[in-house]
């Protein structure tokens, strides 16, 4: 945290100024007041919305509360554009808008960590284990959003309970800012499809918490190579793989796609949406250039054995959002000499599918995830 930006105010008629720390990427407020119970949700909501942040003195449970107040003033605002009149493309986009303005005003809400990640406010509750898993060890005083700390609560009581895997009979237990298999279709698709027969090594790319290398090892592959880059899910992937008792036959390592050699089933559940990811913690949903998809589409060939096949887990999600077309993902499939040899869907059951409300509704309900069995044109 030593090359934090800094969050400058005045307090008691003294110039102050700490570390600012977000997770998200956003740049440190530029005009900062102190706050405490005594405002209003009317106030702090229009200071909010006019870029002053708030820097909280008061009770930590009130400071939950006034969040909560905002985030409802924020959510009485009517939407820019209605779905059912708007392409759906523009419908995303507004949509995206809404979102990143949301959670800039409700960004303005901002704490003080003393050093070591106490909160020095009444009532707070002690958030050094949250701090340090999603932060590291130990730090210096800084202040970041409330917001920013209720997501790393979020997130430690997830990691300490796990997300059930109902294709594993088990839990998983994500880290902060590791993609959670909180949708379980996709993990079933994995668990479901036949395997190429005599696959001994299999290769899983953009692992995460280690879920779809722990399916396919509990279906009885001898080893499986799960790469990513990303440290805290390489951390997540080990911590999950060795709590689930498949470390013989599980490696997880660090690699850009893919790890040397060939395998003789690649698995791969890229990004789904090309779109710009709003924060860095977005970036396992949201991949602009689809670097990831077609990196693996294109390295696919170079790294399967004679005979194997590649399982492409995908969302049609962006095709109903007009963000990609079936054409765009075919083509790619034949430049890189790949046949598809299967596929099978799933519909996807999470509660917004049901949303009548949300402005993606018409593209969530006709959302289908795929696994696309691939294999080598005359391999
Ligand atoms: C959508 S998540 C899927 C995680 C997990 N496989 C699952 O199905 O739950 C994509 C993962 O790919 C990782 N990733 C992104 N680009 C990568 C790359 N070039 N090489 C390896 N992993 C990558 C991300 O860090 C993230 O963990």
């Amino acid at each position: 945290m030593s090359s934090l930006p800094l969050v400058e105010w005045t307090e008691d008629g003294a110039a102050r100024s700490a570390r600012w720390h977000s997770e998200g990427g956003a740049p440190a407020p530029k005009r900062v007041v102190v706050a405490d119970d005594r405002i209003t949700a009317d106030a702090a909501y229009r200071l909010a919305c006019e870029g002053t942040a708030l820097l909280w003195r008061g009770d930590f449970n009130n400071a939950r509360q006034l969040l909560q107040a905002m985030a409802r003033r924020v959510d009485r605002k009517p939407r820019k554009a209605a779905a059912s009149t708007t392409a759906p493309a523009e419908a995303f986009h507004f949509y995206r808008q809404a979102q990143s303005l949301r959670a800039r005003t409700l960004g303005m809400l901002l704490l003080p960590f003393d050093g070591d990640y106490r909160l020095p406010l009444r009532r707070a509750p002690d958030v050094r284990q949250a701090c340090v898993e999603a932060y590291g060890d130990g730090a210096a005083p800084f202040v970041a959003s409330l917001r920013e700390l209720l997501g790393l609560i979020g997130a430690h009581e997830w990691r300490k309970k796990g997300v059930e895997v109902p294709a594993l009979g088990q839990r998983i237990h994500p880290h902060y800012g590791v993609f959670a298999p909180v949708r379980g279709e996709y993990v079933g698709l994995v668990a479901a499809a036949p395997l190429p027969s005599g696959c001994t090594l299999a290769f899983d790319i953009g692992t995460g918490t280690g879920v779809l290398a722990a399916v396919l090892a509990r279906r009885g592959i001898a080893r499986i190579v799960a790469t990513d880059q990303d440290p805290r899910a390489l951390a997540c992937a080990r911590e999950n793989i060795e709590r689930l008792g498949l470390a013989a036959q599980v490696d997880v390592v660090a690699a850009d796609l893919f790890p040397p050699g060939r395998a003789s089933l690649v698995v791969c559940n890229p990004p789904w949406v090309p779109a710009r990811a709003g924060s860095p913690l977005e970036r396992a949903v949201y991949d602009p250039d689809c670097r990831m998809l077609m990196g693996f589409i294109k390295g696919l060939a170079a790294h399967l054995e004679p005979g194997g096949e590649g399982w492409l887990v995908l969302s049609d999600i962006a095709e109903h959002l007009g963000l990609r077309s079936r054409a765009e993902l075919l083509a790619a499939f034949d430049e890189a000499g790949l046949d598809v040899a299967g596929r099978i869907d799933a519909k996807p059951g999470h509660p917004r599918t049901a949303d009548t409300t949300d402005p993606l509704h018409a593209a969530r309900a006709a959302e289908l995830t795929s696994l696309w069995c691939l294999t080598v044109r005359n391999g």
